[in-house]
């Protein structure tokens, strides 16, 4: 008999993603993002992410049964984030799952963002290696995870104390005068630069922990822009952006590499936002090489925040034969792994 079909719902930041997903096969990933009204506030407002998810609900459930040639009545289970990520975002995921849910009488299952950025990469790579570290990188989050089991055991070893990479991107960014959000501009004005140029500091790159800090670096770079152009000297946008990116990737692929070692692991996978990455992802192939660790990256229209995510992961506990969630499970912008 065919899997059962997973409708999944991701509504955690500015991304209203609905998949659908028939075991680790995608039959669609329909995502209305509100990033356009954001973009002029140099950053997500809350109030506007939520009222943006509210429109796009239905239209984009309807957008994905379409493109998969599915009828809502064929689906068999949702499931919906349930946190983290941003309070009044999830609410309206979450109801409109409780909704689905209780509409069609299937069962409902409430997960983990960081978790189904996890699970995604089955629907690319096939089934995941148990187990694998994961290093989950966006501008909301910023974590190691050892993974023996995605559907019912995960563990943090490590997350920010501070700025999210992806935020650093960000804000570096506009320190730079590139626009919003300006990871994927960096990326791009790094290829003109030497990562040498510049030399940055590497927060916590030897403490020893699996945790990460990048609001020092940002705040380095702040300065020492801030320095040359009091002066009056122009600066090497590309060569700034190159030496920034070599920092913050440089720690995020030595503290993953360093997860491995430590755990004995010989899979790394890498998701989330910052995960397109051109230089993050040469670096770690090069050093996951060096290494013998074999590394997995989804494509990057599975990396950033996405409906088929959750579908993913909807599908593993539905096979893993978890219990559903109870229809008056809260959304949690705290949610821990
Ligand atoms: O996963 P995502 O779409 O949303 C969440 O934050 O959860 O990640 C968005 C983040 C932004 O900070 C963006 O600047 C960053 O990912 N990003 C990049 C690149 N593409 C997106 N950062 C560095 N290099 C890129 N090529
Ligand atoms: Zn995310």
């Amino acid at each position: 008999a065919d899997a059962p079909l997973v409708l999944g719902i991701e509504t955690s930041c500015d991304e209203t993603g609905i998949g659908l997903v028939r075991g680790h096969t995608l039959l669609a990933n329909t995502i209305a993002s509100s990033m356009d009204e954001h973009a002029r506030f140099g950053g997500v407002v809350p109030e506007v992410a939520s009222r943006a998810h509210l429109e796009a609900m239905t239209p984009t459930v309807d957008a994905a049964l379409a493109a998969a040639g599915v009828k809502l009545s064929d689906v068999d289970a949702v499931a919906v984030t349930a946190g983290p990520g941003l309070a009044g975002a999830l609410l309206v995921g979450v109801a409109a799952a409780k909704s689905y849910a209780l509409g069609l009488g299937v069962p409902l299952y409430g997960v983990n963002h960081l978790a189904a950025h996890v699970a995604v990469d089955q629907l690319e790579h096939g089934p995941l290696p148990k187990p694998c570290i994961a290093l989950l990188v966006s501008g909301g989050h910023s974590s190691l995870l050892l993974v023996p089991d995605v559907a019912e055991d995960v563990i943090s070893l490590g997350s920010t104390v501070d700025d999210a990479a992806g935020e650093a991107f960000d804000k570096v960014a506009r320190v730079l005068g590139l626009p919003f959000p300006g990871g994927p501009y960096i990326d791009k004005a790094a290829r003109d630069g030497s990562g040498t140029a510049v030399a940055f500091p590497r927060g916590k790159i030897d403490d020893g922990t699996l945790d990460f800090s990048f609001s020092g670096l940002k705040t380095a770079v702040a300065r020492w822009v801030e320095a040359r152009e009091a002066g009056g000297e122009r600066i090497h946008v590309p060569d700034v952006a190159a030496s920034f990116q070599e920092a913050v990737v440089d720690v995020l692929t030595r503290k993953a590499l360093q997860a491995c070692r430590q755990y004995d692991v010989h899979d790394l996978l890498i998701g989330g936002g910052v995960a397109a990455n051109s230089r993050l992802r040469a670096l770690a192939q090069e050093r996951c090489d060096a290494a013998g660790v074999r590394l997995r990256v989804p494509r990057p229209g599975l990396c950033t925040d996405n409906g088929a995510m959750v579908a993913a992961l909807g599908s593993d506990l539905v096979a893993a034969g978890v219990a559903p969630s109870a229809l008056d499970i809260p959304a949690d912008s705290s949610l821990p792994i």
